[in-house]
């Protein structure tokens, strides 16, 4: 029987966190707050042993393809946490051209999904719980923000002072998306949001697309070949010669993943980053919306959604080849372990990233580089 230092020990030599530690992103507090006050991380961040040479990243060296999407990196305090912990493709938030609050707390609330999510099954809600899983693969929240953003002046501070931070072989892609305005089409304030990043001395920009289109009924914008077409070449045009990712979520089928993922590259735009959350309604134990009745669906995040997240990307990868079309494969969603990573490599991506399994477990990327793939059983 190992004592409590022993156990301890063992724990620190494997980097582990999860269950032991609370997440670095504190889901009791506002958003506002753990921008002014997080990360909320305490220790001496261990040391790294493999960093890859010769790797490139839409033209920038990388020591490694592991990173962090768009979301818990809030501003260049974290952008230099996540940096030190070795993620080395550093996705800053998404931004606005303009100053936008956040949706009021619940952010964020830990759901039982009843195992991996489908595409298809979606009007089956998920249901609230109190705690985590304490298997950080079966780790499921739902996160409801609203896509926040500082004003440009802030940015214009912190995105230099993000990039300030990092070290060789690591880049920054800064997030963008448009806001329906009263002045401007969504697509002017779209391209105003990719200039403001330029302006700010973004290397990379990726344009969220997997947000509602201005007529609501025609889905996200991703879904559209034509506004992938038509918004990314007025994108690429605006901000080249930065490239240009978009961020899509789930497709319904195949066909429609090649139709955007051409239009894509007609368009001039050089990588591809998905999936984003898979949309599903919450509810209590009661039936109630567990994010109020404004509410009703918000988007699911971590091990459930990697089924659908590896398909994505093992299509994507395929439809790449077949169509000689060159993009850049991001691949996101539900990573919580160093061999999901693997996995994503293995089904195509380029690059792999983590949000949620970053947030609940900050070692994740030092135990892939320092090829640690068990946890203690004590
Ligand atoms: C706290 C949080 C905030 C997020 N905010 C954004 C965002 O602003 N823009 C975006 O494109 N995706 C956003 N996402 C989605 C992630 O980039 C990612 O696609 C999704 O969470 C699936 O990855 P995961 O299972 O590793 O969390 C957010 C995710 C989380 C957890």
């Amino acid at each position: 029987m190992l004592s409590p230092k022993e156990r301890s020990m063992i724990s620190d030599n494997l980097l582990e966190w999860f269950p032991r530690n609370p997440p670095i992103y504190d889901i009791h507090k506002t958003y506002v707050e753990n921008a002014q006050q997080g990360p909320f991380f305490v220790g001496k961040i261990p040391q790294r042993n493999r960093v890859d040479t010769g790797k490139d990243f839409l033209g920038y060296p990388i020591a490694s393809a592991v990173g962090v999407p768009a979301g818990p990196l809030l501003n260049a305090r974290w952008v230099k946490l996540a940096a030190e912990l070795g993620y080395d493709v550093l996705t800053y938030k998404t931004i606005r051209s303009e100053a936008y609050p956040a949706h009021p707390l619940p952010n964020m609330v830990y759901v039982n999904t009843c195992g991996m999510l489908s595409a298809g099954a979606s009007s089956s809600p998920v249901t609230l719980v109190d705690a985590p899983s304490s298997y950080i693969e079966d780790l499921a929240v739902t996160n409801s923000f609203g896509m926040p953003s500082m004003s440009p002046s802030f940015l214009q501070e912190d995105i230099p002072k993000a990039k300030s931070y990092l070290r060789k072989g690591q880049v920054l892609v800064v997030s963008i998306v448009g806001t329906e305005r009263q002045d401007l089409s969504f697509t002017e304030d779209f391209v105003r949001a990719a200039l403001l990043a330029k302006e700010c001395g973004a290397p990379i920009i990726e344009a969220n697309f997997s947000c509602p289109n201005v007529d609501k009924k025609a889905g996200c914008l991703y879904m559209s070949p034509e506004v992938v077409l038509e918004m990314g070449s007025r994108l690429v045009k605006a901000i080249a010669p930065i490239p240009l990712i978009i961020k899509v979520g789930l497709f319904s089928s195949k066909a429609g993943l090649r139709d955007v993922m051409i239009s894509a590259a007609k368009a001039g735009i050089r990588g591809v980053s998905g999936i984003n959350t898979i949309s599903r309604s919450v509810v209590n134990d009661q039936g109630v919306p567990a994010l109020g009745a404004t509410r009703l669906s918000s988007g699911i995040c971590g091990g459930p959604i990697r089924k659908e997240a590896l398909a994505f990307m093992q299509d994507a990868a395929e439809i790449n080849v077949e169509e000689k079309l060159g993009l850049t494969l991001i691949g996101v969603g539900g990573i919580t372990l160093p061999e999901h990573f693997s996995a994503f490599f293995q089904a195509g991506a380029d690059v792999a990233m983590t949000a949620t399994g970053m947030m609940w477990d900050p070692f994740l990327a030092l135990r892939f580089h320092n090829n640690i793939r068990k946890v203690a059983c004590t």
